[in-house]
């Protein structure tokens, strides 16, 4: 989504500098264009050499320079830039922006800004807390800049609190959502993901290889695009995002439960996860020994419930999109299923296929909606896939 996109970095002095340089990485990775500007302080903390050699363009540090070219600089990289983050944002720079003040090329450039600005404050929790730079900071948000949080740590000087700046992923994703269009405001979409976990003792459980990736990353999108988000998640390894309601589930009667609590106000259901079909009859308080009566050469099973057919069969105003994981005859199981479960759209992925179905960060899907129509994508990354699916389902609305 950022692709060909113009970010305009503006780095200040502070250590946080060297996570800006990931940042320029990752930015590049999406295809963006980056440009970059320096204060003198931030050289201190990092080379410009290696700002150009990321972004691949030349790094602004100075107000009157020789090589820039012909237009007036600073009116140029004002105008050429989508977004404008400044990361890190320190003290001395936040107070310059709240007043106007105009000194040096980054100052002046924000001065003669007209694009979205973001600033990713980094400094001791003594200078973020301090009355003045709190005022900056509300003066700057009173103007429509978007000031992102910091983190709590132990800082860079050793004292405890927060202050520390954002990482790098999370500084994309706000650069991304600045970028997005706002077009599930008002929606509540709940969304499962990951695998579940069936007990059969306390050290033995039955599962499967989902990751979380699929559904991670529906959820990160939702909220870019402004909704209010419920991610429901079995055990994974993932960061939490940032969704307005997280709950943590094991097994897919847990599952069951968490989805029956957020139904009935949700407008979108998105079932990413994928739930065990079966659990063990019982469930055995002490681990099952080998040499025991009851031991571990057959375990019989029950069903779990199926989620998206139960909720399926009971909706109302609620869109549900499921997910089908097949290893052959994807569309035409696909297709079963979503009569079946009474599905408003499903995708299906041939966890077979190679950059496909579980653990890989891409996915290759075919998305097939209410009236049997196949729209077979080619290979892409789960973000992508994510922006596909939830732009077909604003039309859905
Ligand atoms: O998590 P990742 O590593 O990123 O992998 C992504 C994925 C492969 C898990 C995902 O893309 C996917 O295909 N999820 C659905 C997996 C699955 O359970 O498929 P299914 O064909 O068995 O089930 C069909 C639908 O019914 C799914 O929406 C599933 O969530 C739902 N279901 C299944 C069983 C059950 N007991 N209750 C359900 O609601």
């Amino acid at each position: 989504m950022l692709k060909n996109k113009n970010i305009l970095l503006g780095v200040t002095g502070g250590i946080a500098a060297y996570k800006s340089a990931a940042l320029v990485s990752k930015l590049r990775k999406t295809g963006a264009n980056v440009k970059v500007i320096m204060t003198s302080s931030a050289c201190e903390f990092i080379s410009p050499l290696t700002f150009q050699t990321l972004s691949n363009n030349i790094v602004h540090t100075e107000m009157f320079n020789q090589l820039y070219n012909m237009d007036v600089e600073h009116i140029s990289l004002a105008k050429w830039a989508d977004v404008f983050v400044i990361a890190p944002a320190s003290a001395n720079t936040i107070a310059k922006m709240a007043n106007g003040i105009a000194d040096n090329m980054l100052t002046t450039v924000f001065l003669a800004s007209r694009s979205k600005v973001l600033v990713a404050p980094a400094m001791n929790t003594f200078m973020l807390n301090n009355e003045a730079t709190i005022k900056n900071l509300k003066t700057l948000e009173d103007r429509g800049i978007s000031i992102l949080d910091t983190q709590s740590d132990v800082l860079a000087c050793g004292d405890e609190g927060s202050g520390k700046m954002l990482e790098p992923e999370d500084i994309l994703f706000e650069i991304e959502s600045a970028l997005t269009e706002k077009d599930l405001i008002g929606k509540k979409i709940v969304i499962t993901s990951g695998p579940t976990v069936e007990k059969i003792d306390p050290v033995r459980y039955l599962s499967n290889y989902s990751s979380g990736k699929m559904g991670y990353s529906l959820a990160k999108e939702a909220v870019k695009r402004g909704a209010n988000v419920t991610l429901i998640s079995g055990p994974t390894s993932l960061d939490i995002p940032n969704v307005n309601k997280f709950i943590r589930i094991e097994s897919t009667l847990d599952m069951f439960d968490a989805v029956e609590s957020e139904f009935e106000n949700a407008d979108v259901l998105i079932k990413a996860a994928a739930p065990a079909d079966y659990r063990p009859a019982k469930v055995s308080d002490e681990k099952i020994k080998k040499d025991a009566k009851e031991d571990l050469e057959s375990i019989e099973l029950v069903h779990n419930p199926d989620i998206a057919k139960y909720f399926g069969n009971i909706k109302q105003k609620q869109l549900i999109i499921g997910f089908a994981a097949e290893s052959q005859n994807e569309i035409e199981y696909g297709k079963g299923k979503l009569k079946k479960k009474n599905l408003d759209m499903i995708v299906v992925n041939n966890i077979k296929q190679k950059g496909a179905g579980f653990k890989s960060d891409t996915n290759i899907a075919s998305i097939i909606d209410r009236d049997g129509n196949v729209d077979s994508l080619s290979i892409m990354s789960k973000e992508c896939l994510a922006e596909e699916i939830l732009n077909r389902i604003v039309k859905l609305f």
